[in-house]
């Protein structure tokens, strides 16, 4: 079965397997998700992913056969009926949504518009087909910043629109779980970096974070890398984040997956969703990364500039819990995830 890239639901007959079971991915066009539906599709799942192609291009998954990818927006809720209905649907990872938060500063609107009537629109799909697994994308930036490792159970305090808007998907997917008697698992992301060379990053915006910059000045496209400040209340100054390598946080969540499908373990659940950091549980601070990038392979030229409105001195995870309950941590060092960059150049 090929793969189909087509943005009317009246073509999903072409494709449908109607005894099959499937893995429903938003958002499987963006950085996460891409890697995240080679890792499916390896452990011999099919993939459904809906994409509305606002921040990246369908050619993440050019090299990735057998995929259904539909263009439609998670607020079509027609179009998204059609899916469910001619598909069955075991499993939603719901990663589709706005990551700017910059751009959600700057227009709130947009980013809880967008966001949150998604995932609105999703969740009804799904109690409407009974499909009551989920998997959600969500950040450490909602936690109420601190100068130790941050367990899920600290303080909540997102200080952007961006941020605010994961924290409200966690608790309407929570109370959306709690209703429906269904599982869910939300985990937070820390920092992810690095790449699969046969995935071709196609985001349409410049993401704003650290890695994608140095990528830039690796290819030429920048003179230098500015680094937001350098005098923070840190070792060197510049700012400490968790940085976990993509293939460890796509393991995160096969992790949870096979967690959900386990209804033995499932059971133990405290609350019917549960909330697992996916970090390394180690800090790097920017001038450290840049160390790494000259010890590997060429100093990165940069400049100091001002600090970024919205930064934080230290952030990352304690992840003991995943380890416990999931069976998961994180495996790559630093120097391999700076070398998976590297190799992507
Ligand atoms: C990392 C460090 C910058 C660029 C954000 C979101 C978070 C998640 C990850 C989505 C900071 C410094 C960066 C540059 C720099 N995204 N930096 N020069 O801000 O920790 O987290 O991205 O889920 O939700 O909040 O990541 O990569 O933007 O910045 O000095 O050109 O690199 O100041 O200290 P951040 P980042």
């Amino acid at each position: 079965m090929d793969r189909y890239i087509f943005g009317f639901p009246e073509m999903l007959e072409i494709v449908n397997d109607a005894k099959a079971k499937y893995i429903l991915v938003t958002g499987g066009c963006g950085y996460i998700g891409s890697h995240l539906i080679k890792a499916l599709l390896i452990i011999g799942k099919k993939i459904i992913n809906i994409d509305n192609l606002m921040n990246s291009t369908e050619n993440s998954l050019k090299n990735l056969p057998n995929v259904v990818t539909c263009h439609i927006s998670l607020s079509d809720e027609n179009s998204l009926d059609q899916i469910f209905s001619k598909y069955r649907i075991e499993t939603v990872f719901h990663l589709a949504g706005l990551k700017s938060v910059k751009e959600s500063v700057l227009d709130p609107l947009k980013y809880y518009d967008n966001n949150i009537i998604s995932t609105i629109t999703l969740l009804k799909i799904m109690k409407k087909y009974n499909v009551g697994q989920i998997i959600f994308s969500s950040s450490a930036t909602v936690y109420e910043p601190a100068l130790k490792s941050l367990q899920e159970t600290d303080p909540i305090n997102p200080k952007t629109p961006y941020g605010r808007t994961k924290y409200i998907q966690e608790m309407i997917i929570e109370d959306f779980i709690n209703s429906e008697q269904g599982k869910g698992i939300i985990l937070r992301y820390f920092n992810p970096i690095g790449c699969d060379p046969e995935l071709i990053e196609s985001p349409k915006n410049i993401p704003e974070n650290l890695a994608p910059f140095i990528i830039k000045v690796l290819k030429k496209e920048l003179p230098f890398l500015t680094i937001f400040g350098n005098d923070y209340d840190t070792t060197d100054g510049t700012c400490i984040r968790d940085y976990i390598h993509i293939d460890d946080l796509i393991d995160g969540h096969i992790a949870a997956l096979n967690y959900l499908q386990d209804s033995k373990k499932v059971d133990i659940f405290k609350s019917s969703s549960e909330i697992f950091n996916l970090g390394t549980g180690q800090g790097y601070s920017v001038l450290e990364i840049l160390k790494e990038f000259e010890n590997q392979h060429r100093p990165i030229p940069f400049k100091i500039g001002e600090r970024r409105k919205g930064d934080v001195p230290v952030v990352y995870a304690n992840v003991e819990k995943a380890k416990l309950f999931l069976g998961w941590s994180s495996k790559k060092s630093l120097k391999e995830m700076v070398k998976s960059i590297i190799k992507s150049v």
